[in-house]
């Protein structure tokens, strides 16, 4: 149902950058129950903005139901 490759997140601020998510792969399959868990900072916030897409990954890709994340739209979104 949903699969990360890769995933890779990095924030600029200014000169800064910061990789918060380095090559995460996952995968959630219907009726998965799951814990994301690890320490503050870890990136946890970052990678839930990923998977409810209030956020876009540096690099790799997410897949939602067959689906690349990049290419849903409005009114594709089922
Ligand atoms: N908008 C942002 N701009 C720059 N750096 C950020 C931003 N959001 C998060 N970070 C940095 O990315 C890293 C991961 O942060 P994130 O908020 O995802 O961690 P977390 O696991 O949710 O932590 P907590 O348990 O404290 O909620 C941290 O080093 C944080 O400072
Ligand atoms: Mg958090």
């Amino acid at each position: 149902m949903i699969e990360l490759k890769n995933i890779k997140k990095t924030y600029k601020t200014g000169a800064l950058e910061y990789t918060a998510l380095k090559n995460i792969n996952l995968v959630v399959n219907q009726n998965d129950y799951i814990a994301l868990m690890g320490t503050s900072g870890s990136g946890k916030s970052t990678l839930m903005n990923l998977l409810g897409a209030l956020d876009t990954p540096t690099s790799g890709s997410y897949t939602l139901r067959g689906k690349s994340v990049d290419q849903l739209n409005l009114y594709s979104r089922t």
